[in-house]
């Protein structure tokens, strides 16, 4: 097949392209476009047989649902049973890096959403995301637009990297901004349970509700058998072809750690910016400065497909902090090092 590339930029948006990626989606065509989060692969949400295309092109497992992508919050009206929290939540972080669950409607092919009767819904703030969701003049349903079994796609190279040849169009539009997919609630009666922590922070969340519970899946592994609450969660997502560690401990401990390492065995490490001039070696990916939390995100899913290019037989990445945006982080960190940790003490040090 050949992939239609679409170069628009953000700032000024060209009408006469866009429309042309929107006429393909209302085909019934599959369309890649920028979020806020990270590159959508978009389809008509209306249309089972499009979305079915979605998990072809990305060899997803068809029980694994779609987000489906509005312009305006009201828009959910049209696809879901949305209530008082629904709105609350839409006030405080819409349009924006949130995905909420609810009760689905008709309007919605089973095919979407894996069979279920929920249905996740996102009102992305992406200039060009908004634009052609409005064009098409339904909603949008998006995985990450990404080959099942990679990072999720920062950058329109990554998409092209991905899926060039096997879909139709691919709109570049410049990095996202945040780099992580987006915070997904689940709506029960007053409660919310987050299942993918995001942008959008638990404390975030409980500024609009009292009751916010995290699911358990959000930084433990799932016991064998366990159902989880979104059936993304059951796979293992992304991991890289060689082992990835996450590093705790004393950050003099850890220095010292990547110092031996790099002597003794080929590999790549994720490190603080601060750390670039103290440990040299050829396969350091800067991840951003320590304390900035943001840019590590914006950056993390891009050094991760980096890493992987390297040849080397591990990686190392340190251990985020659970704080704010930090629990992203270490939930995509955890799940790709499938919960390898190594608490680096002074006697294991030796021992290396
Ligand atoms: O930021 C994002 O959310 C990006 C951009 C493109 O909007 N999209 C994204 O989609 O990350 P995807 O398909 O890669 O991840 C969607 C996750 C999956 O883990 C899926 O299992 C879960 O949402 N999900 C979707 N519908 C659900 C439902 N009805 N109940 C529970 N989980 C659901
Ligand atoms: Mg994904």
């Amino acid at each position: 097949m050949n992939t239609k590339i679409f170069d628009i930029s953000p700032e000024v948006i060209d009408s006469s392209l866009l429309l042309e990626a929107a006429k393909i989606i209302k085909c019934g065509g599959l369309v890649a476009f920028p979020t806020e989060t990270v590159y959508g692969l978009g389809a008509d949400a209306t249309d089972a047989q499009a979305a079915e295309k979605i998990y072809a092109a990305k060899g997803r497992p068809s029980d694994n649902p779609l987000i489906i992508h509005i312009a305006s919050p009201e828009d959910a009206d049209r696809y879901a049973y949305t209530d008082e929290l629904y709105y609350a939540l839409a006030r405080a972080f819409m349009p924006g890096p949130l995905t909420v669950i609810m009760k689905k409607k008709d309007t919605v092919p089973e095919s979407v959403t894996g069979g279920l009767d929920t249905v996740a819904v996102r009102c992305p703030s992406h200039p060009i995301a908004s634009e052609l969701i409005r064009e098409c003049g339904v909603a949008i349903a998006a995985p990450s637009a990404n080959l099942s079994g990679s990072p999720s796609p920062t950058t329109a190279a990554h998409v092209i990297s991905d899926l060039d040849g096997i879909i139709d169009g691919i709109i570049c539009g410049g990095e996202c901004e945040i780099g992580l997919e987006s915070t997904i609630v689940k709506i029960d009666g007053d409660k919310l349970t987050l299942l993918r922590p995001g942008a959008i922070t638990a404390d975030a969340l409980r500024c609009v509700c009292d009751n916010v519970e995290i699911a358990a899946s959000v930084t433990e592994a799932l016991a064998e058998n366990e159902r989880p609450l979104s059936p993304g969660m059951k796979y293992r997502h992304y991991a890289p072809s060689v082992p990835l560690v996450l590093l705790e401990g004393e950050p003099d401990y850890i220095l010292t750690f990547l110092h031996n390492a790099q002597n003794a065995e080929r590999c790549a490490i994720l490190c603080y910016h601060e750390e670039l001039d103290e440990l040299r070696c050829e396969r350091l990916i800067d991840i951003g400065a320590q304390d900035d939390l943001a840019t590590q995100a914006q950056r993390l899913f891009a050094a991760l497909r980096r890493a992987d290019e390297l040849e080397c037989d591990v990686i190392y990445a340190h251990l985020p902090c659970k704080d704010g945006i930090g629990l992203a982080l270490y939930n995509r960190l955890i799940r790709a090092a499938a919960h390898t940790v190594l608490h680096v003490t002074r006697d294991n040090l030796k021992h290396h």
